[in-house]
């Protein structure tokens, strides 16, 4: 693991789209794993603004989505279909056909779990996007999601409900499920960029990085792998 340190949220986000936007020009087809949440929010303006200037064009790139809320349908706000088009998608010239998000119908949901799974299965994603969550977890692999887990209905932890709170208006509209990529999924990605940002996240990152690899902090298992880059901010970082 290369860890990066630098001051702030900004320079995480900035850091961050360095890496992406090297990987868009390298690469104008890239597969990219994308994550949601508020840790992404500054590195998807940075790459709206290296759009309009016209470094990058997202034209060819094809994005799969780590993980979606299911009880929400997808017009809702913080469902992260509607998420990514208004952080990004419908800010770039990303074609619909080539954005890939679990799809929650509550109707066919173990089915959706394993079109998604197949659909990972035949791709190699190039560069994946992580945050980190208080409890370790990376997507909404909660602790003690076994590593070997593939794309699943996971029961959201009590503790990831509450920090997400701050999105709904109250903890019972949190929903209490959701479809993630597992970690098996995760861990094919040829390489992995982990950002961090806050005095949250500064225990979750110290066992991730110092700790042992274990089911109780699932991100630890990314120091089996051997391409992932670290960008945390001085309160994430202040425990390493
Ligand atoms: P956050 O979530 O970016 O909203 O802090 C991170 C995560 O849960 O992975």
């Amino acid at each position: 693991m290369k860890i990066i340190k630098v001051k702030d949220y900004n320079e995480v986000s900035k850091k961050a789209s360095e890496f992406v936007i090297n990987q868009i020009m390298n690469k104008p087809n890239s597969i990219l794993g994308l994550a949601t949440g508020s840790t992404p929010i500054g590195l998807y303006n940075y790459l709206i603004k290296a759009y309009q200037d016209k470094t990058i064009s997202f034209n060819k790139v094809i994005t799969y989505n780590l993980d979606e809320y299911i009880g929400i349908d997808r017009n809702h706000p913080q469902c992260y279909y509607q998420y990514m088009q208004d952080h990004l998608f419908s800010k770039v010239d990303m074609k619909q056909e080539n954005i890939h998000i679990p799809n929650n119908d509550p109707n066919k949901l173990n089915e959706n779990a394993n079109i998604y799974n197949d659909a990972l299965k035949k791709v190699s994603i190039d560069l994946q996007i992580l945050g980190i969550g208080s409890n370790g977890h990376i997507g909404f692999n909660e602790p003690g999601t076994p590593l070997g887990n593939e794309t699943f209905i996971v029961e959201l932890d009590e503790q990831t409900r509450k920090d997400n709170m701050r999105f709904f208006s109250s903890l019972d509209e949190v929903p209490k499920h959701a479809i993630t990529m597992g970690i098996k999924n995760i861990m094919k990605s040829k390489f992995i960029i982990l950002m961090a940002s806050g005095k949250e996240k500064a225990e979750a990152i110290y066992k991730m990085i110092h700790g042992d690899v274990t089911e109780d902090l699932p991100a630890s298992v990314l120091q089996l792998h051997p391409n992932v880059v670290v960008i945390v901010d001085e309160l994430a970082g202040s425990k390493l």
